[in-house]
C-alpha cells in the first residue's frame, strides 16, 4: 500500500487541482509505490514515435499559470520543455494520430476512467526537468520514445533502497511526490497517458488484473 499523504481535491474552475501536504517519498514506501512497469501487448511503439514526430509542440506553459503562483517558476515558461496537449475528445485526432488515439481508448476501457488524457513530451538535450509534483492528476502511465532512457529520481529516502532511480519503457507513474529528470544527452521524447480522478494505486491494480505489468 501507498503512504502517500491523501490528496485534497479543489476544483478551480474547469480545472481540478490536487493539493499535498507531504509530497516527498519517505522510509515506509517501496519502489513499487512508485514506478509501476508495463507490459502493452497491443501497443506499436515506432507508429507512436512517427505520430510524435510528426506532431507540432511548443514549449510548456503551467496549466494554472492564469490561476495559480507560478510566477518565476521553470514551469511558468520553459524553451527546454515542449509539449502538446491533445483534448479529452480524441475523435479529432483519428487520422493524425491513430495509434495515440488507439492506446488512450484501450487504456480507458482497461481503467474504466474516461478522463485518460494523452501529451507529448519532449526534453530537449542537455536541460534538466527540475523537482516537481505534477500539477495535475495523480499519477499517468508514461511511454519512453528513445531506446536510451534517463533516469528518473524522487527526492526523498526510502529504508533500505537508497537508490530511487528508475528506467523503464513504458511506466506507470506516481507523479505525487516530487520528482525529476537530469539533463539527458540526447533529447528525450515520451508520450504521456495522464490518468485523472484515480490515484495510482487503484490504476497500478487495474493494470495487474489485465495483465498488463510486468512480472
Ligand atoms: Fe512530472
Amino acid at each position: 500500500m501507498s503512504t502517500v499523504e491523501p490528496l485534497q481535491k479543489i476544483q478551480l474552475g474547469k480545472v481540478t487541482l490536487w493539493e499535498r501536504k507531504d509530497p516527498d517519498i519517505n522510509n515506509d514506501m517501496k519502489r513499487e509505490d512508485l514506478v509501476t512497469e508495463c507490459k502493452f501487448d497491443w501497443l506499436d511503439i515506432e507508429a507512436l514515435k512517427l505520430e510524435f514526430d510528426q506532431t507540432e509542440m511548443k514549449p510548456f506553459e503551467h496549466p494554472l499559470k492564469e490561476k495559480c503562483k507560478a510566477e518565476n517558476s521553470w514551469f511558468e515558461y520553459t524553451p527546454n520543455w515542449h509539449t502538446y496537449k491533445f483534448t479529452n475528445d480524441m475523435s479529432q485526432y483519428t487520422d493524425t494520430n491513430p495509434e495515440t488515439v488507439k492506446c488512450t481508448m484501450i487504456l480507458r476501457y482497461i481503467l474504466d476512467n474516461k478522463r485518460v488524457v494523452p501529451k507529448y513530451f519532449k526534453q530537449i538535450a542537455g536541460s534538466d526537468l527540475p523537482w516537481h509534483s505534477d500539477p495535475l492528476g495523480s499519477c499517468a502511465i508514461n511511454v519512453a520514445l528513445e531506446d536510451d532512457t534517463a533516469n528518473l529520481e524522487y527526492l526523498g529516502n526510502m529504508a533500505g533502497d537508497p537508490d530511487v532511480h528508475f528506467n523503464y519503457r513504458i511506466g506507470l507513474l506516481n507523479t505525487v511526490p516530487r520528482h525529476r529528470v537530469q539533463p539527458f544527452h540526447q533529447d528525450r521524447r515520451t508520450a504521456k497517458f495522464q490518468v485523472f480522478d484515480m490515484d495510482y494505486n487503484i490504476v497500478r491494480e487495474k493494470l495487474i488484473e489485465n495483465n498488463a505489468v510486468l512480472s
